[in-house]
């Protein structure tokens, strides 16, 4: 049997480790190929200075940033076989910058056979039913070479926070000053002294315009659709009803207020993007918590030879890429049975009806946690303390109410060692530099 891979970021990363802890064990795995577009692994925590396409005229994949820090406590994202812990040899604070999580997926994926699996600067361009197998074509970027492949199954882990939703607002066109998408957002300082504006209201917008706020913009201005973010921000930063037009570097919002601007950045989420896969194997969803069409959020029900991997709107990360992994896998192995078509349309829309129901983010996280629990729970993925993550995301929403600024300051425990991490040494907001170097050295410090 032979099956591929397409994208090695975490959740690709999670898949070949499952399959090579399950050939470590001693059983017998398929041919595996991974595909991956970027020359590293890593996925979006691959950080480039690149926007636009790279060098290959292909999109960048990257929407990452200097200066990002994980928004949530490491403590909910830590995979159960390789803590933090085991990896950088002491505890360290809960909210580390994106350099130190890249390190810590990276290293857990070095420490697994599982390189020579992956084909780098190769991207898949298309993916379809061929008898009972699939067509994969794929292009080698660097020699320009397109192979066409048979695979038995086919696992896409491509992400989906990578294509931009990019609206258009009446005025935006001659709008004297710069204008982009969160996805081309690299360097906070790009907008020191200026008054910028930025469009949405989830975790792009906040944490964008505190990074803006905290490395010298003069003013943020954040215009909601829905929902105001309702934080308490700093005195600099205000939320404002959505922007309706721009006439030249004024911007008009639907309260009838308005606010010279000299930027704007678009925080308006992403698409769900399969440009490659056929039609009757595609993925048609929002950012939600259940997409359809996905037998446990996982395998694609009119088709169960392809499996999606971390479609999901995420609260859980690495936990749940591996929970869906494991999961993957012991379908592809035999040890999970496809139930019948009926079945998995019964199990899908009684966790579409529990979506609708988690109608909060303290629901949302319940429901989270229960997924990734029964996915996990079918597995031999090792067991980890789940309470102890769905209590430690319930402070962390409470923190965030509490001080937006100071909530990364708190620390919590792991739910794999038990170990209760050391609080940083230097507050988030008086913390500048993001490399490992900086961090490591604050974290020994805290000790
Ligand atoms: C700005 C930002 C900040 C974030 N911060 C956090 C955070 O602090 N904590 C957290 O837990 N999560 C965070 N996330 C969530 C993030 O989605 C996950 O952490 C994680 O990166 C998802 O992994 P993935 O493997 O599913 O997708 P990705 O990381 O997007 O990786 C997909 C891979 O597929 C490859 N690929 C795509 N198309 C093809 C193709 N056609 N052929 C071959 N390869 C292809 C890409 O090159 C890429 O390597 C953040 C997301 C964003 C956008
Ligand atoms: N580590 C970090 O600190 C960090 C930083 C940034 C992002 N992230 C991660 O990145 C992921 C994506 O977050 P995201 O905020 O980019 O996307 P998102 O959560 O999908 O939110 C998209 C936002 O855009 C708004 N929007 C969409 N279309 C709009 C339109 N036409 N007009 C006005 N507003 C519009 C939405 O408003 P409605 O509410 O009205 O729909 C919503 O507020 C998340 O998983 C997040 O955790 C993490």
């Amino acid at each position: 049997m032979r099956v591929a891979i397409i994208g090695a970021g975490p959740s690709g990363l999670s898949q070949l480790r499952a399959f090579a802890l399950a050939k470590q064990a001693g059983a017998e795995v398929p041919e595996i190929v991974c595909f991956e577009k970027q020359g590293e692994w890593g996925g979006l925590w691959a950080y480039t200075w690149r926007t636009g396409l790279d060098e290959y005229g292909e999109p960048v994949h990257c929407s990452m940033y200097r200066y990002l820090w994980s928004n949530g406590p490491k403590e909910c994202l830590e995979f159960a076989d390789y803590s933090f812990e085991e990896h950088f040899g002491q505890p360290i604070p809960s909210f580390p910058p994106r350099a130190v999580l890249h390190d810590y997926i990276v290293g857990r994926a070095a420490k697994s056979a599982i390189r020579d699996w992956i084909r780098f600067r190769t991207a898949v361009r298309r993916v379809e039913r061929d008898g009972d197998g699939f067509r994969v074509l794929s292009e080698d970027l660097t020699t320009r070479t397109q192979t066409e492949e048979r695979f038995d199954k086919v696992i896409v882990a491509t992400g989906h926070f990578s294509i931009p939703n990019v609206p258009e607002f009446p005025g935006i066109d001659v709008f004297p000053g710069r204008v982009i998408h969160a996805h081309d957002f690299r360097d906070a300082l790009t907008f020191k002294g200026q008054d910028l504006l930025i469009v949405g209201a989830s975790y792009s917008a906040e944490d964008i315009g505190l990074q803006c706020w905290k490395y010298g913009a003069k003013s943020v201005t954040m215009t909601y659709r829905t929902a105001a973010m309702g934080f308490d921000w700093p005195e600099t930063m205000e939320e404002r009803p959505l922007l309706q037009r721009l006439d030249g570097d004024v911007a008009h919002f639907a309260d009838g207020s308005s606010k010279r601007v000299d930027a704007i950045i678009l925080c308006t989420g992403y698409q769900h993007h399969f440009p490659f896969m056929a039609d009757d194997l595609k993925l048609r969803t929002t950012n939600r918590l259940y997409s359809p069409g996905l037998w446990k959020g996982v395998v694609w029900a009119a088709d169960p030879g392809v499996f999606y991997l971390g479609m999901q709107d995420q609260w859980y990360t690495f936990t749940m890429f591996d929970a869906e992994a494991w999961f993957a896998r012991d379908v592809i192995l035999g040890r999970i049975a496809v139930p019948t078509k009926a079945e998995m349309e019964a199990d899908m829309a009684a966790w579409a009806a529990r979506e609708a129901e988690a109608d909060d983010a303290y629901k949302a996280i319940d429901f989270q946690a229960a997924y990734v629990k029964e996915l996990a729970d079918r597995t031999d993925y090792p067991g980890f303390d789940i309470d102890s993550t769905v209590a430690s995301f319930k402070a962390w929403k409470k923190d965030k109410q509490k001080s937006i600024t100071g909530y990364r300051d708190k620390a919590f425990p792991s739910a794999v060692t038990g170990t209760m991490s050391p609080a940083p040494s230097v507050k988030w907001v008086e913390a500048m530099d993001d490399s490992i170097a900086a961090f490591m050295g604050l974290a020994q410090a805290a000790e």
